[in-house]
Formats: C-alpha cells, structure tokens, sequence
C-alpha cells in the first residue's frame, strides 16, 4: 500500500508541505508506505503540445516527469498539496498536471487498464484570503487530473486565511485533520475535512 505525496509549492517548509508531511506520517502510521515527491526539487518542462502521447503513451521530454508519472501510476493513493495561486494551482503543480497528458493519452486513447482502477486522490490546499470561491478553480483542474491519473477525488482539506510561510503551525486542528486524511488515504477511506 503505497501513499504518494506531491508537494507543489515553490517554498519548501511551508504551509501546504507541513501538511502534507503530516499527512503523510497519518498514512504510515496507518501501516501504509509513503513517498513524497516534492516538485521544485526536479526539472521538468511544461507541456509542448506535440501530440507525441496520443500515439505512444509516452511523453517525449526526457526529464523528471516520466519518473514522477511512473510513481502515479505505482501509487494506491495519491495526496496533492498545492498553495493556491491566482484561485487554482501553483505553477508548479499546474506544470506536472499538464505533463500528465501522456497518462490521460494512456488511459483514453490507448485504454491502459492501469489507469482505470479509481484510486483515491486527496486535495490539500492553503490561501491566504477567505473568500468563497477561492478553492474552485483549484478543484475543479485536480478533479480532471485525478480522472485522467486514475484516481477519484476522495477528500479535501482546503485552509483558507494563512499565509506567512509555516503558520499553519498556529492551528493544531489544522494539523491534526492533514493527519486524520493521510490515516483515511492509507485505508483507502473517502472522508471529508
Ligand atoms: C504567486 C502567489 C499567488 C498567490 N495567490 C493567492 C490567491 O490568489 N489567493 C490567496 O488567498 N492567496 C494567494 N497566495 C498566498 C498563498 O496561497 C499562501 O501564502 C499559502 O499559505 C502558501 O502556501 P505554501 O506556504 O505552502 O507555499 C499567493 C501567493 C503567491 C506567492
């Protein structure tokens, strides 16, 4: 039982990577695996539109991202934690999520059986305002991801109004729920935070 962690925020240490590390220590408590990937740590490339994935399944950019798409397709459960920039993901993230284009290609145009086992996918997300909508957009681009990846939206935990880097330190409620979601991720729960 493996739990995969992205981290797509730029800072390292900041509020959505303490939850995720959270998250994760809840999944091996629970007895699961994990690995994080954290993604400005890698090079990789946006999307080029070449087409090249529809006819092949693979991606022709020979960077960080075929590694990071092989460990999707490795993970039972997969947490994305991004800072909400501009009401959606980072660009970090917004980039590897384009890049899984080739595992869409997989699924859809070549009908890879591996990506059609609707595994959960957790959302964890951090803004600094509190509006309404600021977590729309950002579900609705990881919804997409996780239908094209392989997974099912299976929670969320969406922190509005924290900001300054590792504040999110301030709330332990906070904490705790990132800790109950990656305890529902390594037992494959749906739940909602
Ligand atoms: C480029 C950029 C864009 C941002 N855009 C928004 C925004 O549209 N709405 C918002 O509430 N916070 C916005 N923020 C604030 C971050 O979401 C907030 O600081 C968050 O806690 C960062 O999480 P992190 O520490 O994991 O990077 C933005 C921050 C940056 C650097």
């Amino acid at each position: 039982m493996l739990v995969l962690g992205l981290a797509g925020s730029p800072r390292r240490n900041g509020n959505t990577e303490i939850l995720l590390d959270e998250a994760l220590a809840g999944a091996r408590e629970a007895g699961a695996e994990t690995e994080k990937i954290v993604l400005c740590t890698l090079k990789y490339s946006p999307c080029i539109s070449c087409g090249s994935c529809e006819k092949t399944g693979r991606c022709v950019l020979q960077d960080d991202m075929q590694m990071v798409n092989e460990r999707i397709i490795a993970a039972d459960a997969l947490i994305f934690a991004t800072p909400n920039y501009f009401y959606n993901v980072s660009a970090w993230a917004k980039a590897a999520i384009d890049r899984s284009q080739a595992l869409w290609a997989r699924k859809h145009v070549l009908k890879d059986e591996r990506l059609r086992q609707n595994k959960p996918g957790y959302l964890i997300s951090v803004g600094a305002t509190k509006g309404k909508n600021l977590f729309k957009g950002t579900m609705l681009t990881i919804q997409y991801y996780f239908e094209a990846t392989g997974f099912v939206p299976a929670g969320r935990l969406l922190i509005r109004g924290v900001d300054a880097k590792g504040d999110i330190k301030k709330y332990p409620e906070y904490l705790t729920a990132a800790a109950q979601l990656g305890r529902e991720a390594a037992a494959m729960k749906a739940c909602s935070l």
